[in-house]
């Protein structure tokens, strides 16, 4: 990682973003594509992505005393059902974007019908990878069907809306980004503990861990949008306002947004309190995620 701290250099190691990578790889290698299918697939899913949720997934397995490698699995059909979710979301019916992780997006590079096929083709896969998990392959499945459900739940309350009537904008804003990015952000954190074979107490813990810091990775995603570069970031910036989307800086101010983002990390941190130093890389991570910059 460019311009990683130290600490966060000891949690997205060399080791687990290189064994997550080649996981990935065989899961797609292994599938029965055409060539042109897989092109795409491979474009949409390797080689790029900061890949948090199998990260996630790892280490809050290795924090509930379980290995990393229990969590490849599932830690990879998250991450595919994510790639997937982010082929759509940059379509022409979507948010009509054109670089993803700085570089085209797979509708630009292999047309729109591809796009929609490759994304479809990820969601299947993150769920022959998740009932391959070694551990509680069952859960797993579940868990993932439930998070994908709501991903897709928020992504349509996002471009389309749908919301309760009386709604606020604070409870509209809340329910979109917990449902469109955080449900996916919970889920790593689940799998990875129900694949280290966490007690009930410990994946309550963690779930609600998950919970907080993806509603703040959605929130702290809205500030980038206003306040970095396209470049920096490796996706369009500064559209969010334009395309009439509703974030955390249009209804409360970048001021306030970053107060919500300290208050959430602060909630964060909390619910890891019982934890002894094998969840030191999730307070890590509580910590890079309140202050990422892409
Ligand atoms: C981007 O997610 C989409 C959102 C949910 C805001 P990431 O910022 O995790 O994207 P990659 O995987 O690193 O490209
Ligand atoms: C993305 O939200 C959420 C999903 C892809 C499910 P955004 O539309 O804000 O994500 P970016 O900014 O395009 O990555
Ligand atoms: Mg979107
Ligand atoms: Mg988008
Ligand atoms: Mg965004």
């Amino acid at each position: 990682m460019t311009g990683a701290s130290a600490c966060e250099q000891d949690v997205f190691t060399p080791e687990l973003l290189g064994s997550i990578e080649r996981d990935l790889e065989k899961r797609v290698d292994g599938a029965a594509y055409a060539p042109n299918l897989r092109d795409a697939v491979r474009h949409a899913l390797l080689g790029g992505g900061k890949r948090l949720r199998p990260v996630l997934a790892a280490r809050c397995a290795e924090a509930v005393g379980g290995a990393a490698t229990d969590a490849l699995a599932c830690g990879a059909a998250v991450e595919m059902v994510h790639a997937f979710s982010l082929v759509h979301d940059d379509l022409p019916a979507l948010d009509n974007d054109l670089l993803r992780r700085g570089r085209p997006t797979v509708h630009v590079a292999f047309g729109e019908a591809m796009a929609i096929l490759a994304g479809d083709a990820l969601l299947a896969l993150a769920f022959q990878s998740a009932a391959a998990a070694p551990q509680h392959a069952d859960a797993v499945v579940r868990s993932v069907a439930s998070a994908t459900a709501q991903m897709i739940n928020g992504q349509v309350l996002d471009t389309l809306g749908g919301h309760a009537a009386h709604s606020t904008p604070q409870q509209r804003l809340h329910s979109i980004h917990s449902q469109k990015t955080g449900a996916l952000i919970r889920c790593a954190c689940t799998v990875g503990a129900i694949s280290g074979s966490a007690t009930k107490v410990q994946l309550d813990s963690l779930t609600r861990w998950g919970d907080t810091i993806g509603l703040m990775f959605q929130v702290v995603d809205d500030l980038l949008d206003v306040t970095q570069s396209a470049e920096h970031v490796g996706k369009a910036v500064g559209k969010d306002e334009g395309a009439g989307k509703l974030t955390y800086p249009a209804v409360l101010g970048v001021d306030a947004t970053r107060g919500e983002v300290d208050r959430l990390r602060g909630e964060a941190l909390d619910t890891l309190a019982a934890f002894g130093s094998t969840a030191d890389p999730l307070r890590t991570l509580t910590e890079y995620l309140a202050g990422r910059t892409r």
